[in-house]
């Protein structure tokens, strides 16, 4: 664990009894959302474990379960679909922004701009509290569209709006290729948002209810857990795990490179994680998925993931790393013809049930999140004017 007693070098009044770099081990609030058990590698959503709801369930009833506490029945769940539907598509305005965002620009930039343009055209209507779950829902809609359809636009073709037949995750992949996905494609999509959309209080949901504890609105909220996943130590790294690879190039080069990374002290996309000190649950059933999916053209790149595994638990497995989530999602979209720089989005899109679960939740006991930093710097230091300097 992280925590250490203070050193207080300056001598000034610090009344703390500990501090944990980074909040390691540090429980901030009450949550019936998600338990992770790091030690035994167990994930559970609102007491169902994962594995379960991954082969049983669809990701707009996992969604509901997760916003609203219960298993949806037939027509709940048939009204929240249609709800998401119902912000699916995007409007001349939506399009006309993103034809003006440069083709250049990183799909989760796109997707941080967009969901802060999304609160522009509510302006005073929405209420603090009150509005939080109908602009969750509004935004949980139009993330998938605006990837797929920003996709589109730099590859000079025109966004395909959404077919209202088509399950959340199909819809995604139809907006983006233009083609009706084989429903075993849809289905594995639609596996990877559940097993992305909820993952207790990573630093993305710190983020989001750190903005959202303070009164903020729910679009705000959104854009701080959308920037704080972009970053390659959370969400980031499964984009930055397909470059690695492909960077390392062969299984024969594995060695090497982890010699060389453990003498730089780099850190291996896609391993490692705060909580989880064995298999993260969800990598484990991403495995499977990665493997059948695999094709040739990406078999040498999936050796050289299966040979890094194997290095990394010889060198690193006594410490508690083992792959996490993102180590074989990337395998999982690329098979399914997603561009490398989307795999991070796919992940906000999924993620966003979990972040407008615990913005919900923690209205109900919100406390602002106000932790202090130990001051190490100077004292009595005497102020130069100016011109003396
Ligand atoms: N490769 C090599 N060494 C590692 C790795 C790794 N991936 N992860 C941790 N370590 C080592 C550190 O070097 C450190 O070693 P030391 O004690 O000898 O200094 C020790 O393990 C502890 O590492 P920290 O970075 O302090 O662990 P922390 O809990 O702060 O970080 C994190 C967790 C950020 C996930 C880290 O494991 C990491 O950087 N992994 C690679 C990036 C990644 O895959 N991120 C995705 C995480 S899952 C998600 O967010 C969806």
């Amino acid at each position: 664990m992280g925590s250490k007693k203070i050193n207080n070098k300056c001598g000034l009044r610090q009344d703390y009894d500990f501090f944990s770099h980074g909040l390691e081990g540090v429980a901030a609030f009450e949550t019936s959302i998600s338990y992770i058990d790091g030690k035994d590698g167990i994930l559970i959503y609102r007491g169902i474990p994962i594995e379960e709801l991954a082969e049983k369930s669809t990701y707009e009833e996992t969604a509901y379960f997760l916003i609203y506490g219960s298993l949806p029945t037939k027509i709940e769940l048939k009204k929240f679909s249609s709800d998401l539907e119902n912000h699916i598509s995007l409007n001349t305005e939506d399009i006309k922004w993103l034809k003006d965002f440069p083709v250049a620009a990183h799909p989760m930039d796109v997707l941080n701009t967009c969901v802060s343009l999304m609160s522009l055209p509510e302006g005073g209507d929405y209420e603090i509290g009150r509005g939080d779950l109908k602009a969750g829902i509004r935004i949980m809609g139009k993330m998938p569209s605006y990837i797929a359809a920003f996709d589109r636009i730099r590859k000079g073709k025109e966004p395909i709006p959404p077919d209202s037949k088509l399950s959340y995750a199909a819809n995604f992949l139809w907006m983006l290729n233009g083609e009706k996905p084989k429903e075993k494609e849809a289905r594995i999509l639609d596996l990877c948002l559940i097993l992305h959309a909820e993952h207790g209080v990573c630093a993305s949901t710190f983020g989001t209810l750190v903005t959202s504890s303070t009164f903020s609105d729910v679009y705000s909220s959104i854009v701080t857990a959308i920037g704080t996943l972009k970053g390659y130590l959370h969400g980031g790294a499964n984009e930055q795990v397909i470059r690695m690879l492909e960077g390392i190039g062969s299984p024969e080069k594995v060695e090497k490179y982890v010699s060389h990374a453990m003498k730089e002290k780099e850190k291996i996309m896609g391993f490692g994680h705060r909580v989880y000190k064995a298999l993260d649950p969800r990598a484990r059933i991403l495995k499977k998925y990665a493997r059948d999916l695999t094709g040739k053209r990406d078999e040498i790149l999936f050796k050289t993931a299966l040979k890094l595994e194997e290095v990394m638990e010889k060198k690193f497995g006594p410490k508690g790393i083992y792959p996490n989530v993102d180590f074989y999602s990337g395998f999982v979209y690329k098979a399914l013809g997603i561009p490398t720089d989307l795999f991070t989005s796919i992940f906000a899109i999924a993620r966003s049930a979990g972040w407008i679960a615990h913005i919900l939740e923690y209205r109900e006991s919100n406390r602002i999140f106000r932790p202090r930093g130990i001051y190490n710097g100077p004292v009595n230091v005497k102020y130069i004017p100016i011109k003396e300097r």
